[in-house]
């Protein structure tokens, strides 16, 4: 096939080339025998007058003598030499009065001496020849020519001779160039077909090319062929998104019909689950995690096996030989495989090297990040252990793994190793720093080559896509393309996109539960607050990243500038207890609980507390009757990757009330424009915010509110996952199709 196409591309550099060489021969051979029979005449002219010069001086005596027959014995003897035909002697009256028998009769003393057919070759009956005349004169006076007819059909042999040369030449010529066209053409052919067949690899198209894989010839035009290639993916994204409603089902018909027969693995550290034991009995709760609250919906509508770290007091009792339980309990949908682990290996890999290490290295929050050695041997450990489940959970050799977050930045290259062809989508829940930032993990290498093991890697936002590759950049040897936002590490490449995370949409319990007004007075009588008291919001994990400190802070200063609230409004925190088991979260629970006993102790009145903490795990369902009552929801992160803490408010408020205060730093800021963005370590700015927020008036309430509902129920997380599905479908596409040309090559 490639040989008749490179015969094919061969031809049409040979065919012009042929025309174009037998165009010059054309040309040129006329040029040539002109050029050869000026140089004969000139030769025949000297030779002439040599001749002439020579046979002067005899010819004059003998003239003088009158010896008739010794001139026509010295003439005869002149034309001996084989070129020269014949000779005569014209007088000046124009009578041949000598001539050698050989003397041409077309040839005339006035026609020779007139220099009709003198000095040039001419063409008689006898055949060419070339004439000339020279002057001869005597002391007697006698006078006249010396006629001298040379044969030139040698010339003519010569001529033809050259001419044969010449077309012979020119044959050589075109078949030379044309070898080496062929040559070339195939050389050109093979490099085309080399760069093509990358960019089909992938390598153009998600994948960055190499300059030294891309024939040179190719290069001027990859850049064209990418751009188009790029904005036909771009469009078909673009269509993609604008065209789909994503929904549980759109994301099984595309799981189905895109990544067919495929079973969806998922591995996280957070189970979606957990079992514990309770008052003799065994309960199950679902965990205070953005990313429980994500992922969960997606996986009961993919259906596959979750992989995750079997934390529950009771988990181990709850699963079959395999450690395997079908979850959710009420209606069974998919596997959850537990993961065990000793408490010093947890005490390394989660506490130390995530939690301690990773989680403030990611969020500038000011806390400083440790890093020990023998937490990360236990970090590389328990990763390899999550990677033997995979391969042993996957039931082909090119299973789509999900993978998440910051415990697991190994995981994808040791997936890789042992499922070379699996397609792994790592999502980065929290966010990216920048590379100085990044820098002072001593294992920074390590993680960033684990984490390009993955086929996809997604953030929340392109900024954290940006600190990535400038990380990557900055700390290993890859191919980084920029404008792709691609990364290709010998061999293995990875595409860097954001994929800002959401909510399930509607909400579970859309239509099940009371109207607003009713969850208010009921929520309002169980905190011991009259009908009437102004209500807001903050449901966090008790971490230092959330800006609880701040949130309690803006609240005591609003007070303080709008005195006529104190008394009339409280602010409920939910904080739920998380990675208590470290210092710098029991020292941060202490600081919360003191603030908040210090602004109570200034600001409430007569049992109405400006601040109620709640520091304890709320089931989400407890979590969304707060959110409905509440008339403002504080989100006030010092830095966090999304927060779906922001979404879920503006879920919960079907009603359209409600105003939503958010953290600038927070990744729902770059989405919920019509919230009221603050930066939380600006108090006067969140206090003013708080009050906003408390006094808006309906309309504006309303407005505000049905544009964040719009944005959440179109961008919800089932659009999240389905991105990523659909870049992993494209991508797995391309692989195949670049197997296919591999083997047919
Ligand atoms: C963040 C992280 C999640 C984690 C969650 C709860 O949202 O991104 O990975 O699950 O916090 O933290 P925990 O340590 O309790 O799992």
């Amino acid at each position: 096939m490639n040989g008749f196409r490179s015969l094919k591309l061969s031809l049409r550099f040979i065919l012009p080339l042929a025309i174009a060489m037998g165009l010059l021969a054309y040309a040129v051979v006329p040029l040539v025998d002109n050029l050869t029979l000026r140089w004969f005449v000139r030769d025949m002219d000297i030779r002439s007058s040599l001749i002439a010069n020579t046979l002067h001086e005899p010819l004059v005596e003998l003239l003088q003598q009158g010896n008739k027959s010794r001139i026509n014995s010295l003439l005869l003897r002149s034309i001996q030499d084989e070129r020269l035909l014949a000779l005569g002697f014209c007088s000046d009256k124009g009578d041949l009065l000598y001539r050698t028998p050989t003397f041409p009769k077309s040839i005339s003393c006035s026609s020779a001496i007139n220099n009709k057919v003198g000095n040039q070759i001419t063409r008689l009956p006898e055949g060419a020849v070339h004439v000339a005349s020279h002057q001869i004169a005597t002391d007697s006076g006698l006078k006249g020519q010396l006629i001298l007819v040379h044969d030139t059909s040698f010339i003519e042999l010569r001529s033809a001779d050259t001419r044969k040369y010449i077309i012979l030449l020119f044959i050589v010529l075109g078949l030379v160039t044309s070898l080496i066209t062929v040559f070339v053409a195939h050389l050109s052919w093979r490099g085309w077909m080399d760069g093509v067949r990358a960019m089909l690899k992938g390598e153009g198209f998600l994948k960055p090319f190499s300059h030294q894989d891309v024939n040179s010839e190719l290069q001027p035009l990859v850049g064209d062929l990418k751009t188009l290639l790029r904005s036909l993916d771009a469009e078909r994204r673009l269509a993609d998104d604008s065209t789909i409603t994503w929904s549980p089902e759109t994301l099984k018909i595309l799981l189905h019909k895109q990544l067919v027969g495929e079973r969806i693995i998922v591995v996280s550290n957070r189970e979606p689950y957990i079992h514990s034991k309770k008052d003799g009995g065994i309960e199950v709760h679902r965990p205070a995690s953005g990313l429980v609250t994500a992922v969960e919906p997606v996986m009961r509508a993919c259906s596959g096996t979750w992989i995750a770290h079997g934390s529950g007091t009771a988990d181990r009792e709850t699963v079959d030989a395999n450690d395997r339980v079908m979850v959710p309990p009420d209606k069974p949908e998919y596997n959850l495989r537990r993961i065990w682990m000793s408490e010093e290996e947890e005490k390394g890999y989660y506490y130390g090297f995530a939690n301690e290490g990773l989680w403030p290295l990611c969020h500038i929050a000011h806390v400083r990040p440790i890093f020990r050695t023998s937490d990360w041997e236990q970090y590389v450990k328990i990763n390899q252990r999550f990677a033997d489940a995979v391969a042993k959970e996957a039931d082909s050799d090119n299973p789509v793994v999900l993978v998440q977050d910051y415990h697991f930045a190994l995981l994808p290259g040791m997936i890789r190793k042992l499922l070379p062809k699996a397609t792994i989508i790592t999502f980065w829940h929290i966010p990216w720093p920048n590379p100085e930032s990044f820098g002072i993990c001593p294992w920074r290498e390590e993680l960033l080559k684990g984490m390009l093991g993955s086929t996809i890697l997604g953030f929340h936002t392109p900024y954290h896509c940006k600190n990535f590759l400038e990380t990557v950049d900055r700390y290993l040897e890859t191919r980084i393309e920029h404008a792709s936002s691609t990364i290709s590490r010998r061999g293995q490449f990875t595409l860097v996109e954001s994929y800002p995370i959401s909510i399930q949409w509607p909400p579970p319990w859309q239509g099940k539960v009371p109207p607003v007004e009713q969850t208010r007075k009921e929520i309002l009588e169980k905190l011991g607050l009259p009908s009437d008291q102004m209500l807001a919001v903050g449901v966090d994990r008790m971490d230092y990243t959330k800006g609880i400190l701040e949130r309690f802070s803006a609240v005591e200063r609003m007070l303080e500038l709008h005195p006529e609230l104190v008394g009339r409004f409280t602010f409920v925190q939910i904080a739920a207890p998380s990675r208590s088991a470290l210092e710098e979260y029991q020292t941060f629970e202490a600081r919360v609980h003191a603030l908040e006993k210090r602004i109570n102790a200034r600001f409430a009145r007569d049992g109405r507390p400006a601040i109620i903490l709640k520091a304890e795990h709320h089931e989400p369902e407890e979590v969304n009757r707060y959110y409905r009552s509440a008339q403002v929801c504080m989100v006030t992160s010092l830095h966090d990757g999304m927060n779906l803490v922001a979404k879920e408010y503006v879920a919960s408020r079907d009603d359209e009330r409600g105003v939503l205060v958010l953290s600038q730093f927070t990744g729902a800021a770059h989405e919920l424009h019509e919230a009221l963005i603050v930066n939380p370590y600006h108090v006067e700015q969140t206090a003013e915010a708080l009050y906003q927020g408390l006094t808006m008036p309906e309309y504006e309430q309303q407005e505000r509110m049905r544009s964040m509902r719009a944005l959440v129920s179109d961008f919800n997380v089932y659009r999240w996952a389905g991105r990523m599905l659909l870049d992993a479908a494209r991508v797995r596409q391309r692989e195949k199709l670049a197997t296919r040309i591999r083997r047919d090559s």
